[in-house]
C-alpha cells in the first residue's frame, strides 16, 4: 500500500484547464503545504458533485482508504440520512455529522467525501483547517447540471433495492424544493471556495479525468504551493 503522494513517480500530463487553485491569497493559506507527506484528501461540493465516485477512484488510485461521511454517519446512528433529518432534524444531523468528522479526520491515507453541507459549519472549516497534513478539494459545477445528477441517482436507486427512495428529496431531503436547494447552492459556493486547496470544475469531466487532473494539479503543486 503506497503511504505517501509520490510526486516523482509518475510523469506529468498537461495541466486541465477544469482544475486551478483556490484564491490563495488569503493569509490562512500562506502557511506551506507539503504535498508530498498529505495523508488526507477531503473532497467538499454541493450534492450531486462527484465527491463519492471521484473519492473512491482517487483513494483506489493512491491506495488509500475511502470514507463517505454520510455512510459512516449512517454506520454509527444504525440510521439512513433521510431517517435522521425525518426524526431529529437538520441540526441533530449536523451535531452527529461534526462528530463522525472529527473522528473521520483521526484517520491518515484517507480520501474523505463531506457531505454537501458539511463546510458550511464552521466547526467543521476549522477541523479541517487545522488538521494537519490534509488538504480539501471543491468539486465544481453549476447548480442545474448538480440537480440534473441527483435526480438521475434518484431515478437508478431503485434498481438496487425495491425499497430504494424514488424521489431526489428522499435520497437527499434538502433536494426538496429546487429553490431553496438553489439558494443553498450559492450560499455554499464561496465557503467551498474559501476551505479548498484546488478547484474541480467537473461539469466537463468523467471521473477518471477528474482524477488524474486532482493527481497531476498535486503533484504539480508541490513547490509552488511554498512559494
Ligand atoms: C446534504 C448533503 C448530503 C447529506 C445530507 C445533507 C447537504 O450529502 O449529507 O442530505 O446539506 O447538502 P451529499 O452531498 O453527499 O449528497
Amino acid at each position: 500500500m503506497q503511504a505517501e503522494i509520490d510526486i516523482q513517480s509518475e510523469t506529468q500530463p498537461a495541466s486541465h484547464p477544469a482544475i486551478y487553485d483556490a484564491d490563495l491569497s488569503r493569509s490562512r493559506k500562506s502557511a506551506p503545504l507539503d504535498i508530498a507527506r498529505l495523508q488526507r484528501l477531503v473532497l467538499a461540493g454541493f450534492m450531486g458533485a462527484g465527491k463519492s465516485t471521484v473519492g473512491r477512484m482517487l483513494a483506489d488510485r493512491l491506495g488509500w482508504e475511502f470514507l463517505d461521511l454520510d455512510a459512516f454517519i449512517e454506520a454509527r446512528t444504525g440510521l439512513t440520512v433521510p431517517q435522521i433529518f425525518a426524526t431529529h432534524g437538520e441540526a441533530h444531523f449536523r451535531q452527529l455529522e461534526s462528530q463522525a468528522l472529527a473522528s473521520a479526520l483521526g484517520r491518515r491515507n484517507m480520501v474523505l467525501a463531506l457531505g454537501g453541507g458539511a463546510p458550511e459549519v464552521l466547526t467543521n472549516r476549522l477541523l479541517l483547517e487545522q488538521t494537519p497534513a490534509t488538504a480539501t478539494i471543491f468539486l465544481d459545477a453549476p447548480f442545474s447540471t448538480l440537480f440534473d445528477r441527483c435526480m438521475l441517482q434518484a431515478l437508478n436507486a431503485p434498481a438496487a433495492r425495491a425499497d430504494a427512495p424514488t424521489q431526489p428529496a428522499q435520497l437527499r431531503p434538502l433536494l426538496a424544493d429546487p429553490d431553496v436547494a438553489e439558494a443553498r447552492f450559492r450560499a455554499r459556493r464561496p465557503v467551498y471556495r474559501r476551505l479548498a486547496r484546488l478547484v474541480v470544475d467537473t461539469s466537463a469531466l468523467t471521473t477518471a479525468e477528474a482524477v488524474d487532473g486532482i493527481l497531476h494539479a498535486l503533484r504539480a503543486r508541490d513547490s509552488s504551493i511554498r512559494s
